[in-house]
């Protein structure tokens, strides 16, 4: 059986943290899809549209990995569009305590195929967020070596836009 595993997150932007994530995940599963969520209570710097141009970009070299969009209960992503495996990533204990909540919902609304699987992000990367990856470049702090280059080149354009 082909396995077909799902990524979720707002990527807003994505991060090498969330790339390390990615390449090992694509390693691991026949398929992987990005799953860009709609969340309406994040404000986002990037449009959903631009977050699905720039991630394809950046996941060019993985082949077997696609890029979508989606909004409303996880859950029925999943369950809809056949996926066996959703991939998450912990990066430090901090994180713990909401992911296995989400995932003990999560495990009475997946189809019973489906399982949660936990990827420890590298250290090198665990101290980092979309959030403050933005708050730093935004006040002209370096965030090279921290996000993929096309994402960081987008970056300094959104800047340079305003
Ligand atoms: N490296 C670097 N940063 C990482 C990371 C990693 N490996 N993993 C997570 N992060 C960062 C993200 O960039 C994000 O930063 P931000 O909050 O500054 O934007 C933060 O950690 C949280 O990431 P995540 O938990 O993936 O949040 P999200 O908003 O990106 O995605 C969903 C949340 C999609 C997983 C969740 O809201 C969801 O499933 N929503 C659907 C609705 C639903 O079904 N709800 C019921 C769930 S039981």
């Amino acid at each position: 059986m082909k396995t077909k595993a799902l990524y979720t997150g707002s990527f807003d932007p994505l991060t090498n943290g969330h790339m390390n994530i990615i390449e090992r995940a694509a390693k691991l599963y026949d398929e992987l899809t990005i799953g860009i969520i709609v969340n309406p209570s994040k404000k986002c710097l990037f449009s959903l549209e631009e977050r699905r141009r720039m991630i394809s970009d950046a996941l060019r070299h993985l082949p077997n990995v696609s890029v979508d969009c989606f909004s409303g209960l996880l859950a029925r992503y999943v369950n809809d569009n056949g996926f066996n495996v959703v991939v998450r990533g912990l990066r430090a204990t901090m994180d713990f305590e909401y992911e296995i909540q989400m995932a003990q919902m999560n495990a009475r609304l997946f189809d019973e195929t489906v399982e949660t699987v936990f990827l420890m992000t590298d250290p090198k990367y665990s101290f980092i967020s979309s959030s403050m990856i933005k708050e730093v470049h935004s006040l002209g702090g370096s965030i090279e070596g921290l996000v993929p280059d096309e994402i960081l080149r987008k970056m300094d354009e959104s800047i340079g836009d305003k």
